[in-house]
């Protein structure tokens, strides 16, 4: 080779030894595996915060606004538990949740029904609450509030701290890719940073005021979206272009590869 040595035209995605692109496969299908379990968890937990299957920008808006016309006892009767007792007893439950809650009624009247619908779940099942309790029951009886600042403040620093490493290890292997338009190359690795910082704002905002529960939504696709793309085109450059003797002879992190 009569050229300067520091050229590194083996530098990307489609010539990048084995053992280096088995680890960065290994990276890629872990995380992947991982963005689809976070989608399911959301699914599963912020899913039915109003009560119905699938998430919806009701269900944002009660994780973090809270249902501040009513209480959490009153939307689970009217929703997921509806089935658990008769519409006659759950008036009678409603209606003391909108007396107050007071501790002469729970005793005369509504303790018993609790006893006899919640209890064989309630009373035994360790994460659920114990609504048999008069304590506990007022406490779903009072107005929603969503998540509380501390649940907040704990949260979006978790969040930001984890997910950011994520997306440091997929651009970091993304941006050894070939053929991509430079700006756009710029454009996917920036996204997921930028749209991490305002999924989490909305949550703060949604609690502020339920419109921007959308910007969680458009957030968690937009970045969802942008990393399915590097770990899709990361993989394919990694070893399907190979396997079709696609290789390229330029230094990615030069900038000699990009269209
Ligand atoms: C067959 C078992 C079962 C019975 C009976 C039952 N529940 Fe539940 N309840 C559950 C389960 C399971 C959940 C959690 C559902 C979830 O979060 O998806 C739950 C959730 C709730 C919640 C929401 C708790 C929270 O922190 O958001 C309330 C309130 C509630 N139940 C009240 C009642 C009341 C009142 C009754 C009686 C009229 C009742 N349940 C009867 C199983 C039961």
């Amino acid at each position: 080779m009569s050229q300067q040595n520091d050229n590194l035209k083996w530098l990307n995605l489609t010539r990048l030894a084995l053992p280096v692109k088995v680890l960065f496969t290994g990276y890629l299908m872990a995380i992947g595996v991982g963005l689809m379990m976070a989608g399911l968890q959301i699914l599963l937990t912020h899913g039915m915060a109003d009560g119905k299957f699938g998430l919806s920008v009701d269900d944002i808006v009660y994780s973090y606004y809270g249902n501040r016309t009513g209480s959490k006892l009153e939307t689970a009767l009217n929703g997921i538990m509806k089935d658990k007792a008769p519409p006659a007893e759950r008036l009678e439950i409603i209606k003391w949740v909108r007396n107050g809650a007071d501790r002469k009624t729970w005793e005369q009247k509504i303790k018993p029904i609790v006893m006899k619908r919640c209890a064989k779940c309630h009373a035994h099942i360790p994460t659920l609450p114990n609504v048999t309790k008069y304590e506990v029951a007022k406490k779903l009886a009072a107005v929603d509030h969503g998540a509380s600042i501390k649940q907040l403040t704990r949260l979006s620093h978790i969040h930001l701290f984890g997910i950011s490493f994520i997306f440091m290890f997929v651009g970091f292997i993304f941006s050894f890719a070939v053929g991509f338009n430079r700006i756009w190359k710029m454009i996917l690795i920036f996204t997921p940073f930028a749209f991490l910082i305002v999924d989490v704002a909305s949550w703060w905002l949604t609690k502020w005021n339920p419109n921007f529960a959308w910007f969680t939504i458009i957030g968690g696709f937009a970045y969802t979206a942008a990393s399915t793309v590097m770990i899709l085109s990361s993989l394919w450059q990694m070893w399907i272009m190979p396997w079709r003797g696609q290789y390229r002879d330029c230094n990615a992190w030069k900038g000699e590869c990009d269209r």
